[in-house]
């Protein structure tokens, strides 16, 4: 079950969103009280209300908003118990001068904003003592391992238990909360009002990650990522898993460079069975591999992680995904042969050029690598029997194709190009890695002089279709995966 929290200012607002809530579906809200910012009229926010709530109301010191006294907030507290709220959330240092009355659940609270402390255990074993019939433990995550903690110790306790780890690390434990037996998790009313950090919208816990369908079975796959707020493939892979009727959730891991080794041993834990990974760990993740493929162990960078019979396989989809695009270009040549004797101008010497390189050299292209630092494209050539042109003579490289594979023309820098596209023949074909948005400049000017163009987005579609492969041994539903990256996109960027 998702509980929405509602902050709101006045009361006529609190009751409105709580009304709108229960219309949705919504069966649980958390009444924030300490937001309200006149006295607060517990009896008004109770009577006939729509759907069961808690009645919480935060002192600053743990993130809320209650700016009057200690007494009063308390009073405000027992005022909720007598007028029967569904629950009330009672910190755990006051839930001892507080007793139970009436059909009141008690929600013993425990908040860190610091940090995920190392006696957990401890500190849900002094809360049992105050007569909860739910404990909740809301920490602050700095590395993966927090998240973990959080979720053993909701997994073996007793006593049902939420624990939730803040902070962009531990959004992972609002998600599989219910996998590790929470009673429920904690949503926002709107993504723009997060009322503690790292929090989600109840639209994106429902409609992307399908929280009420996840279960103890329910298998975990993620993207590992620093940072991972931005990631579209929550969106693509949990619209597949649910098209496909699949067990599995889908989740953003946001796992810093020096914690890749100590994430990767908590995958079994957490119950992962396939990550996709992305930057910063595409060059790292080779090392936590006990299977690569060929394309992994040339270009030395891995983007998709299967875990399956006790081994952990590695694969490189960028390169797969980037000939797949290739393929549709040429439908009827060979596909071996379709790049021998033409010359492809690869701009950009980083991790996505590197799939790109070897992948043209797999297909026999003669390859000019382009890149503002030059030395990085030297590396490359020489690491991949490429040519080299500079960064200012690229328009003057005679070529069949150019690939951009630099960040320009990405988001929010629109009216850049990395090419002057008024400037290419009409039998060029242009391939624009950036997807958002995916009509670039270089794209619009390209399809104006009337070449073949691949967008970013065909080529963020066809890995995550391969990836969705790799995980469900299914036809993946690119349309679909299609229609909802375009969709998180927005049409003004798309
Ligand atoms: N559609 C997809 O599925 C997908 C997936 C991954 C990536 N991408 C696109 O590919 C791009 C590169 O990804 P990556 O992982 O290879 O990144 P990366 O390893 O950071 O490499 C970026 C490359 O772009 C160059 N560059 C960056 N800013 C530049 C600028 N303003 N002018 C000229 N060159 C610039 C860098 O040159 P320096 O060495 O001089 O910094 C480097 O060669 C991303 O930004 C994204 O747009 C698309």
């Amino acid at each position: 079950m998702i509980c929405v929290c509602i902050g709101r200012g006045r009361h006529k607002h609190t009751l409105a969103e709580h009304r709108y809530l229960a219309e949705q579906g919504v069966r649980l809200v958390e009444l924030r009280v300490d937001y309200i910012r006149s006295q607060v009229n517990i009896k008004r926010l109770l009577a006939d209300r729509p759907c069961p709530c808690i009645v919480t109301c935060r002192r600053e010191q743990d993130g809320g908003q209650w700016t009057g006294t200690e007494q009063a907030r308390q009073l405000v507290l027992r005022t909720a118990i007598v007028e029967g709220a569904d629950y009330v959330d009672l910190e755990d240092d006051i839930a001892g001068s507080i007793p139970r009355f009436g059909k009141t659940k008690r929600i013993i609270s425990y908040h860190n904003f610091r940090e995920t402390p190392d006696d957990l255990e401890g500190i849900h074993r002094q809360m049992a003592d105050y007569d909860p019939d739910i404990i909740k433990v809301a920490t602050m995550a700095h590395r993966p391992s927090d998240n973990l903690r959080v979720l053993r110790l909701m997994r073996n306790a007793e006593i049902p238990t939420i624990g939730l780890c803040m902070g962009e690390v531990g959004t992972p434990t609002r998600i599989l909360a219910g996998k590790f037996g929470a009673p429920f998790t904690y949503a926002t009313f709107l993504h723009e009002r997060q009322l503690a950090p790292g929090q989600l919208s109840f639209k994106q816990m429902r409609e992307v990650f399908r929280y009420d369908s996840i279960r103890a079975s329910t298998e975990v796959y993620g993207v590992v990522a620093d940072p991972v707020t931005q990631n579209l493939n929550p969106v693509l892979l949990n619209a597949a898993f649910h098209h496909l009727k699949q067990n599995k959730v889908f989740v953003p891991f946001r796992v810093p460079p020096d914690e890749l080794g100590s994430f990767m041993d908590s995958c079994s834990e957490l119950g992962i069975k396939g990550l996709i990974v992305t930057v910063p760990h595409k060059e790292a993740i080779p090392r936590f591999l006990t299977q690569i493929d060929d394309a992994v162990r040339d270009v030395g960078t891995a983007s998709t992680v299967v875990f399956e019979r006790g081994g952990v396989v590695g694969y490189n989809t960028d390169y797969r995904a980037f000939l797949s695009c290739l393929d549709e270009v040429f439908p009827d040549v060979a596909r071996e042969r379709m790049m021998v004797g033409k010359t492809a101008l690869v701009m950009g010497a980083g991790g996505l050029a590197k799939a790109i390189v070897y992948a043209l050299k797999q297909r026999e292209a003669d390859v000019v690598i382009t890149s503002r630092t030059h030395e990085r494209a030297k590396e490359l050539a020489e690491q991949l029997k490429a040519r080299t042109a500079q960064w200012y003579e690229r328009q003057k490289v005679e070529t069949n194709l150019i690939v951009n594979a630099t960040p320009i023309g990405m988001h929010p820098n629109v009216d850049e190009s990395p090419y002057d596209p008024t400037i290419l023949s009409r039998s060029t074909i242009v391939f624009d890695t950036v997807h958002n948005p995916e009509q670039t400049l270089l794209v619009k000017g390209a399809r104006d002089v009337g070449c073949r163009v691949i967008t970013g987005v065909d080529l963020f579609i066809r890995q995550a279709a391969q990836q969705c492969a790799h995980f469900t041994g299914q036809e993946p539903p690119l349309e679909l995966m299609r229609t909802e990256l375009k969709r998180a996109i927005g049409p003004a960027q798309a």
